[in-house]
């Protein structure tokens, strides 16, 4: 065999000692560390043999502290551009095996040149984070880069979906580039999120914490809700980017992907006709009705360990991609509190700023009362909510399954506010409150003044109830389209979300609105 020509000789061996990243011992510590390299990561991520990597030479020019004796090619990100599912992505994966993967000016620049194309292009951003922060050898030349990037981030936001995987550290300001992207996914083992760590924390308040108990997985998807995915491990972080993408349209400007469905569009929902417990304050699994009527029962529920008591994700009607809101009974009667109001809200404005329809399933009994609720802003962050239904141009239906009561009534994607299609379930109960608080309000002085109070206030709770308990004085006003049969549910959100296909809706020119943030 002819010997290569020596310039192709020389690119080969660059090639190959830039894809060694921090070296060979560097890769058995991360490995050892359960941790895949960034390379490894895409591979997983990305279809075989995709990926078009960029600025695999890119070095940094740092002199100060004689980094200049310290070059790796790449300088600790892999950059570039590949398909999932054929669809084209652009990708960064941090390095930790060059200086712990921490952040320079060039190293942003890598990262801040993906993004423009991606966003020239119309296609997603995915960032596999797993750094030190930003290099402390390069000082404000790092802080920069960083702020080269967010500034990239919000511009980028509404435009194209942007995802971040947490697989190791992410701290100092280094968060708030994967905060402004709309979907965090932390793996569990490794990965970690905080602005100061526990050394900062023990220093300015004394307290004692470990990493993982500061900013684990765990604590930012079910306490903070600055995770929205929670993954086992890198593999099924990588699998949960891949099933989010699949819902999501590549830009603001397209349509979500059409999956050619399976499962019948009429199939009747038998198991929904008995869902609904006969005693109105027993609890039911509104997860089961969801399940029930998305195509193969599938469900991709988003921050599933956050205010459960409302339910947010995507799943399929007729193989179209649909945003899920959903109050659960399970949880706190599935009242609307503070953090069920923000994560919802924020839910309906990605679904909005990324066309995707929304389906709200109502069984609400009202917001939750208390001093804890009002002191941290019920009211302001409860407006978020109604302020992101109100503002979507998305097609809207609501299902009434059970309780819409009082101001929750209104905020869950109502008539008044613009839902395109609201049903109800012969089961629906909608009023201004519940019977039992309406009736002790309007005739307390009345039962006072009779003979057996109690039994008054009974009689006239009774009567509530048949004004109320029910759905048709709403559907007598037109407030509601229709009361529909559980089982036909399915069959009837196809059918609307059809009529609805080519609607079109505007809000007035602004520069933008004020949300109450
Ligand atoms: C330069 C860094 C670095 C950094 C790690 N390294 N972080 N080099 N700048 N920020 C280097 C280490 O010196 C080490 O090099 C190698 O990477 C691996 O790091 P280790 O410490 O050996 O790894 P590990 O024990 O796994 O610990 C990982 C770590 C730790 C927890 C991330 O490295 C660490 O605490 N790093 C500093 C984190 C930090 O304070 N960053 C700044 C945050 S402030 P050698 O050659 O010695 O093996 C910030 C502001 C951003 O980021 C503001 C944006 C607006």
């Amino acid at each position: 065999m002819s010997q290569l020509p020596k310039p192709i000789q020389t690119l080969r061996t660059k090639k190959e000692a830039a894809l060694l990243g921090g070296g060979p011992k560097r890769i058995e510590e991360q490995h050892a560390k359960g941790k895949l390299t960034a390379r490894e990561r895409i591979d997983l991520l990305v279809d075989p043999g995709s990926f078009e990597e960029f600025d695999m030479f890119v070095t940094h020019k740092c002199t100060n502290f004689g980094m200049d004796q310290y070059i790796h090619p790449g300088d600790g990100v892999v950059t570039g551009v590949a398909t999932i599912n054929e669809r084209v992505v652009y990708v960064f994966a941090q390095d930790f095996t060059i200086f712990g993967g921490s952040l320079s000016k060039t190293y942003a620049e890598k990262i801040c040149k993906i993004m423009d194309m991606a966003l020239k292009n119309g296609c997603p951003v995915i960032g596999l984070n797993d750094s030190g922060g930003a290099r402390i050898q390069e000082g404000v030349d790092a802080l920069a880069g960083y702020a080269e990037i967010f500034w990239r981030n919000v511009m980028a936001s509404g435009v194209i979906p942007q995802i971040s995987a947490i697989l190791g550290p992410c701290a100092g300001g280094a968060v708030y580039s994967p905060a402004i992207t709309d979907f965090v996914i932390m793996e569990k083992q490794n990965s970690y999120m905080f602005v100061t760590g526990p050394k900062v924390v023990k220093t300015v308040l004394n307290e004692e914490v470990t990493v993982s108990d500061l900013g684990g997985a765990e604590v930012h998807s079910s306490k903070s809700g600055v995770a929205h995915f929670i993954s086992a491990n890198e593999e099924d972080a990588i699998l949960t980017i891949k099933k989010l993408l699949s819902y999501l349209p590549s830009n603001n400007m397209e349509d979500p992907p059409y999956h050619l469905p399976q499962d019948p569009a009429n199939r009747s929902c038998d198991l929904l006709e008995e869902i609904i417990p006969d005693n109105p304050n027993k609890a039911y699994d509104m997860l089961e009705v969801i399940q029930q009527l998305a195509d193969d029962g599938e469900f991709l529920q988003v921050m599933s360990n956050y205010a459960q008591n409302i339910l947010v994700g995507f799943c399929r009607l007729n193989g179209h991609s649909i945003g899920v809101v959903a109050n659960q009974p399970r949880v706190l009667a599935g009242v609307l509190d503070i953090d069920a109001s923000v994560k919802a809200a924020r839910f309906v404005r990605f679904c909005d700023a990324f066309n995707i329809p929304l389906l709200v399933l109502e069984d609400v009994p009202g917001f939750l009362p208390g001093t804890n609720q009002e002191h941290n802003g019920i009211i302001r962050n409860g407006a978020k909510l109604l302020y992101a239904f109100a503002e979507a141009t998305v097609p809207k239906v609501t299902v009434i399954v059970r309780k819409a009561y009082g101001g929750a009534y209104c905020v869950m994607n109502s008539r008044h506010m613009r839902a395109d299609l609201v049903y109800a379930w012969p089961s629906a109960e909608i009023a201004v409150m519940g019977p039992k608080g309406a009736v002790e309000v309007i005739f307390r002085k009345e039962a006072r003044a009779s003979d057996d109070p109690k039994q008054a206030l009974l009689d006239r709770e009774e009567e509530y109830k048949e004004t109320f308990a029910n759905p048709y004085r709403a559907a007598e006003r037109g407030y509601v389209d229709d009361v529909i049969e559980p089982a036909s549910t399915r069959f009837r959100l196809i059918r609307a979300f059809e009529i609805l296909a080519n609607k079109k809706d505007t809000i007035p020119p602004r520069k933008h609105g004020n949300m109450p943030l």
